[in-house]
């Protein structure tokens, strides 16, 4: 399932650094997968993939990979598009466990130094950081990420090899709930390695706790306890040579336990007994035996070391020396003592330190455990991690090694088990038929190993047990004997001739899975047997010490029972741990050391090859590619390589099984190369899926082109929709916004109206709401109106504009004001003379208006002064009259009396009389007192007719006259004269007399020409034309 996952990023990255999956290198051979491991090392790619097993290489050396920010990349994202990483792997164990519910297990292994405890803790940290957290939650998570270090200073130490390197080995249960908290955690541990407390090899030292609590313990701890800080004053201490390092700072170290032990809920009483207990190791190891007389251990009473460890384990200082210097032997009812060589007391001495040591790293566990307990009663689901030793070979190889690598043997029998499993289950599940894999099952070494009664561990025990004289060696020979001709297994007298010389008389050699490992037997029993005396061990069972006194009592319940060996404990352990470990699914971390000098980059490529080989990689790799090295969902598949086949690019509608039918026709794929399963293609070898995965890629780059095309064009039609639309909205706003700005206008219009309606109705009342503002527009209007069309002159009196009704008395008073304006303005114009014509004109008008029919055609033409001037008067005339100033003049025509001819002549007018002149005679003079009257016709002729009474006979009486400035002349004379009440206008005819009692007239007709004739009866005939109306 995952192992699909991993291939696509591996795919994505083939060409980048090296293969992400070695399932997909195209080569098997170790040589290949050194390369590739080589390649990505040197970039600082640390992690590979063979499916879902992480190959880890130890760079030694910081990465910046594990920071927030890469956690945060690798949370619950598909993994398989991005570079392998112990984030994806931990990432990918938590989701398939809380999506299918289930169970499941990271196994780290791999040598010393290799990087084991640290991906633990790496996993560790990133599910403190990615799963979901409360209070409650918080409090599990730092138990279980403080529980590191306690266990770490007391099952850690300096080795050649690892600086801090785990002593035993350890199986954690992470319990989550069904939401994914993580609720509550558990830890088995194995095989301490206790023969560290009392022996450390050259270069290397003791657990860190006591380096730790010497260094970093307070003064007044260290009084309590009887220590000083000097290392060098503990044998238990002194032995590597190496009490200080400098990657190592135990005095920090000191304060991070101390603060760890109390987030496990060890109280102040415990840390008390605890640290009593480590400091009763290091006062046993300075406890020293001497000889007696008799060559037996001696032990002064009063050994201060004695003493401080009684009193640091609570147990009696008689006791615990008798118990270090002799040997309690029940017989039926006696007890007997047998006392110890010196040797033999110093062995006793550090099988009760190593005891002493080991139970209490148990008890430590249990702590652990106890306040890491869930005891929510619903279902868990888990995520163990094992951290335990790799495949070991040393030079040298002993009991411990032998059981390091029994343990290998076992997991690796599970490994293959659970994977081939799966594999089987996948091809059952898809109806493909299961083709055997190849594959080296390492049952044989197993059972070699443990078979009951045959198995080396029974013979081991065997051997232990037996009365007599048993040693390693002839452990050795029942080996033999019982071994035979076991193909596994060989032994220098077993072995033939050749491989005789590389075995030495002590060895055995086991053929693992992984290679061979040659044991030297030295030590094997002892080591099995681990033995402690009774009597000790009772002494312990009550010691005051409620740890040492705990620990001890449960450890042996029946004490009668011979105890287990060391090497049945842990094959019972380890039962117990693959009975845990196959009911879950398994995810494997590999971890390799690149170089035993621990330098940064450095790839010692023999001490990887070896390694390769003792994890058993490439085994694993051919368990992997056994049948199919690819497969995937149909969907995925063709999802990903759909554009290769014009049938199922761009959509395939169909089932994606037959789509990806289509798809592997089409692209040419031989039928023994792949299988169609039921959900799933499979694909043989990977250079198949190469050849595909490099047609995509070439494709890609077209299909990128015409997807950047479209995806231009898309986007520009986006664009210009969005612009459209916008313009759209915009233009409905513009239209909402102008309909509006109508409807409230036409609103406004029909009020306006309305008002204007109801005013027009209500106008003639008094000013109310309704018609005041009709009113005052109509005044306006009117107003307005009339300053437009107000009457230009005085005279004219037709254009004042109609008021309205409202306006009628306004109006009135503005044409009174508009025409006493005009005439004020008129009158200022007026000149003297224009008044005296005006005054003139008055006393005309009076005279003849309505009168005289050629009146009005006058009117217009202005008076002269006079109409002659001096010059144009006789020079005689002018002398004769010089007295008088001559008023007015004017030509005439005078009608004679004798037949109406006519003569001209000038009338001149003085202040006193008028004179009719030729030339330089005066013809005749009329005094105004002698003028009675003065008549014109009523027509538009110019007769005047001036009636003069005669003082005298002789006078010549009436004058009829004929002046073309008629009205002029009479109005002049009338006022020279004085006379304007004798001006008469007749008609008909006007009576002239000539002389006394003859009397003539002057008739006057109407005609088409002017004329003037005397007629027969003696008359004058005046014919005048009709005035043209005007
Ligand atoms: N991923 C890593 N990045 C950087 N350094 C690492 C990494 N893994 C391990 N190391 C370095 O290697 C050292 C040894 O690692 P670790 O203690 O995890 O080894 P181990 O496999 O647990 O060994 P042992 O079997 O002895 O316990 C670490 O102290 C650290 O310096
Ligand atoms: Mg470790």
């Amino acid at each position: 399932m995952q192992v699909e996952m991993d291939m696509e990023g591996a795919l994505n990255a083939r060409n980048q650094v090296g293969i992400q999956d070695f399932v997909l290198l195209d080569e098997t051979s170790e040589a290949a997968f050194l390369s590739n491991l080589k390649k990505r090392f040197c970039k600082d790619l640390i992690y590979t993939y063979i499916g879902t097993l992480l190959v880890s290489v130890n760079p030694y050396k910081e990465l910046d990979i594990y920071n927030k920010k890469q956690m945060d990349v690798y949370m619950g994202v598909n993994f398989f598009e991005l570079p392998p990483h112990i984030y994806a792997l931990a990432d990918n164990a938590y989701h398939t466990m809380l999506a299918e519910f289930s169970n499941h297990f990271i196994l780290i292994s791999g040598e010393s130094g290799a990087g084991k405890t640290e991906a633990s803790k790496k996993i560790l940290q990133y599910y403190a950081v990615s799963c979901p957290s409360t209070a409650l939650l918080n409090t599990v998570r730092d138990k279980m990420l403080m529980s590191n270090p306690v266990l770490e200073a007391f099952g850690n130490a300096k080795t050649l090899k690892n600086d801090n390197s785990s002593r035993f080995g350890k199986y954690m249960d992470i319990q989550f709930d069904s939401e994914g908290d993580a609720v509550g955690g558990h830890i088995l541990n194995f095989l301490l390695e206790k023969s560290r407390v009392v022996h450390q090899n050259h270069g290397e030292r003791n657990f860190h706790v006591f380096y730790q609590l010497l260094h970093g313990g307070e003064e007044d701890l260290l009084h309590r306890l009887g220590l000083d800080r000097n290392c060098r004053h503990y044998s238990y201490l002194t032995q590597g040579e190496c009490a200080a390092m400098p990657s190592v700072n135990d005095k920090n170290d000191w304060k991070t336990v101390k603060n760890a032990l109390q987030v496990i809920d060890t109280d102040a009483i415990d840390a008390h007994h605890l640290f009593g207990i480590v400091a009763s190791v290091l006062h046993l190891g300075n406890v020293k035996f001497e000889p007696d007389g008799k060559g037996h251990a001696g032990l002064n009473e009063k050994n201060a070391e004695l003493h401080w460890v009684s009193n640091l384990l609570g147990v009696d200082a008689n006791s615990l020396k008798e118990g270090l210097t002799f040997r309690k032997i029940e017989a039926k009812t006696d007890q007997v003592l047998s006392p110890f060589s010196p040797d033999h007391a110093v062995y006793v001495r550090d099988a009760l330190a190593k005891a002493v040591y080991g139970h209490t790293f148990t008890w430590l566990v249990n702590t652990i455990n106890a306040s890491m307990e869930n005891t929510d009663p619903s279902k868990k689901t888990v995520i163990g991690l094992l951290d335990i030793y790799g495949f070991e070979v040393f030079n040298i190889n002993s009991f411990e090694q032998f059981c390091i690598n029994y343990c290998n043997e076992k997991l690796q029998q599970l490994f293959i088990q659970l994977t081939l499993k799966a594999e089987q289950e996948e091809y059952e599940a898809e109806d493909i038929e299961w083709e055997p894999v190849q594959f080296f099952n390492n049952k044989i070494i197993c059972d070699l190993v443990e078979e009951r009664h045959r198995g080396i561990i029974s013979i081991l025990d065997e051997e232990c047990l037996r009365p007599g004289e048993a040693t390693d060696l002839t452990f050795l020979e029942r080996l033999e004997e019982k071994m035979g001709n076991h193909p596994h297994f060989v032994s220098h007298k077993l072995a033939d001739k050749k491989t005789r010389g590389t075995l030495e008389r002590g060895d055995f050699r086991l053929l693992h899975y992984a290679g061979e490992v040659t044991y030297c037997v030295v030590g094997f029993l002892d080591k099995n047997n681990d033995l402690l005396y009774k009597n000790i061990k009772d002494l312990m069972c009550h010691s005051k010490n409620p740890i040492v006194r705990q620990s001890f009592s449960c450890m042996e319940p029946d004490s009668r029972r011979r105890p287990e060996t060391v090497a049945t404990q842990f094959k019972s352990s380890l039962m117990k741990l693959t009975e845990i470990l196959v009911a879950k699914d398994a995810w494997y971390i590999r971890c390799l050391k690149s170089n035993e000098s621990r330098t940064p980059g450095q790839f010692d490529e023999a001490l990887i090859r070896h390694q390769i080989k003792y994890l058993g990689l490439m085994q694993h790799l051919r368990v992997r590619r056994a049948g199919f090295a690819y497969r995937r969902k149909y969907e995925v598949f063709l999802q990903r390589y759909k554009a290769l086949c014009p049938a199922t690019w761009p959509h395939w509608r169909g089932d994606a099984a037959d789509g990806v039918l289509m798809l592997v026709q089409h692209l040419g794929y031989f039928p023994n190369e792949y299988k169609m399963g039921r959900t799933k293609i499979f694909i043989r070898h990977p250079r198949t899926l190469y050849a595909t995965e490099d047609a995509f890629e070439k494709c890609k780059h077209q299909l990128a082109t015409r997807l950047q095309a479209k995806y231009k064009g898309y986007r520009a039609k986006g664009e210009f929709r969005k612009q459209k639309e916008a313009a759209t909205k915009i233009e409905t706003c513009w239209r909402g916004a102008q309909a509006r700005k109508e409807r409230d206008k036409r609103a406004w219009a029909v009020k306006v109206i309305k008002q204007f309606i109801k005013g027009y109705m209500t106008r003639g009342q008094a000013k109310v709401t309704d018609n005041s503002e009709y009113l005052a527009f109509v005044r306006q209007n009117y107003l307005n109106r009339l300053k437009d069309n107000l009457p230009e002159t005085v005279l004219d009196k037709s254009t004042w504009l109609a008021p309205p009704s409202v306006l009628a008395e306004t109006s009135e008073l503005l044409r009174k004001l508009h025409y006493r304006l005009m005439v004020r303005k008129y009158v200022r114009g007026i000149t003297p003379q224009k008044k005296t014509q005006l005054q003139l004109k008055f006393i005309a008008s009076s005279m003849f208006m309505g009168k005289k029919e050629s009146y009005p055609q006058s009117v217009a033409q202005p008076f002269a002064d006079s109409r002659i001037s001096d010059e144009d008067i006789n020079a005689r005339v002018l002398q004769m009259l010089h007295s008088e100033h001559i008023k007015y003049s004017v030509p005439t025509i005078k009608y004679n009396r004798n037949g109406f001819k006519t003569r001209p002549r000038q009338l001149i007018l003085t202040q006193a009389a008028a004179y009719m002149v030729e030339e330089a005679k005066i013809k005749q003079t009329i005094l105004y007192t002698a003028l009675q009257g003065i008549s014109v016709s009523n027509l538009t002729d110019s007769i005047v007719v001036l009636h003069v009474t005669r003082e005298d006979p002789k006078d010549k009486g009436d004058l009829v006259l004929q002046c073309k400035h008629l009205f002029e002349l009479v109005t002049k004379l009338s006022i020279v004269a004085n006379k304007q009440n004798v001006v008469r206008v007749l008609q008909g005819s006007i009576k002239v007399e000539f002389q006394a009692g003859k009397e003539s007239a002057v008739e006057f007709s109407t005609g088409p020409e002017p004329t003037a004739y005397k007629a027969k009866n003696g008359h004058l005939m005046v014919v005048a034309t009709r005035a043209r109306p005007r």
